[in-house]
């Protein structure tokens, strides 16, 4: 559906066929319904081209191995992944991978023998994000109640489905997920980012920090304009007294943090360092999209 309620034919790759996304039907007995075992990727499509497709399927390969799940050949999943972009004909889409370790006998153990179900389905993207990123958007703290492997990216997400609706019920787009011990981690589906004095400030990848790709790409970014940036854990307490926020993520891309707790970061508006780092974001994609 879209946001008029219209049904939109969307069109997927179910093991290797393609058809409407609405024909695919997973099995009761799907490890992935019964337990969550299943790992996923999203890419966004610009221009018709994946961004960052390599470093998504090398995720998607460490999420596969962390949850010893085989059977799975990353180079056919690329095939698919380019053909149903070819087929669908869309230039902006969103793209899910989604593979769980398929049909099996109910018991919590991997399963002896399986054959993987991998579905992959495209959806038209218009970016929705685009007034938010001139206002900014609104956050609130939420204490990480996510398992200790947010490394694999993987597709038992309830704790984050939880965590989402606890801001969006409270008028945020996102949440701050706060560890035991008082650092800030991530989002619930993006990194998150704090500015201090011209630096930028990020959590490092662990295993409670997704290692995200807009992340990487901020990092290159840092990088190549030398803008400094330190991998660290910001303390709670500290930041109120950060000078700028901001998420990133696949469909988000870069998006300003203005209020957190409904107390103002920084001026209270997007600041100039996110407005540059996002400049510098669509700078990359304009040469993405020339290529296509
Ligand atoms: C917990 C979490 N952190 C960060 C991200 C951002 O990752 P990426 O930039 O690869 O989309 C996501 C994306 O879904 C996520 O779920």
């Amino acid at each position: 559906m879209n946001s008029e309620g219209t049904e939109l034919e969307l069109l997927a790759d179910w093991n290797g066929v393609i058809m409407p996304l609405k024909e695919v039907t997973v099995p009761a007995l799907d490890r992935g319904f019964l337990f969550g075992d299943g790992v996923y990727e999203v890419i966004r499509v610009y221009g018709a081209t994946p961004f960052r497709l390599e470093d998504h399927l090398d995720r998607l390969a460490t999420s596969l191995a962390s949850v010893q799940m085989k059977h799975v050949e990353i180079a056919r999943v690329k095939t698919r992944l380019l053909a149903l972009i070819k087929e669908s004909g869309l230039e902006d889409a969103l793209i899910y991978c989604q593979i769980t370790r398929g049909v099996a006998p109910r018991t919590h153990h991997y399963p002896d023998h399986y054959q993987p179900n991998i579905l992959i389905f495209i959806q038209p993207f218009s970016d929705v994000y685009a007034e938010t990123r001139k206002t900014g958007a609104r956050a609130i703290t939420h204490r990480d109640i996510r398992w200790r492997r947010n490394d694999i990216k993987a597709t038992s997400l309830i704790a984050n489905c939880m965590a989402a609706s606890f801001a969006r019920e409270n008028n945020c787009l996102e949440v701050v997920f706060i560890d035991d011990r008082g650092y800030m981690t991530e989002g619930s589906h993006t990194s998150i980012f704090g500015i201090k004095e011209g630096s930028i400030l990020v959590a490092p990848s662990s295993a409670n920090v997704l290692p995200g790709i807009t992340k990487r790409q901020v990092l290159e970014i840092a990088k190549n304009t030398g803008i400094p940036l330190i991998e660290t854990r910001v303390k709670e307490e500290d930041i109120y007294g950060l000078d700028e926020i901001f998420i990133a993520g696949t469909p988000e891309e870069i998006i300003s943090i203005v209020e957190v707790n409904d107390r103002p970061i920084g001026t209270g508006e997007p600041g100039p360092l996110v407005k540059r780092i996002h400049n510098e974001f669509r700078k990359i994609l304009a040469t993405v999209e020339i290529k296509s």
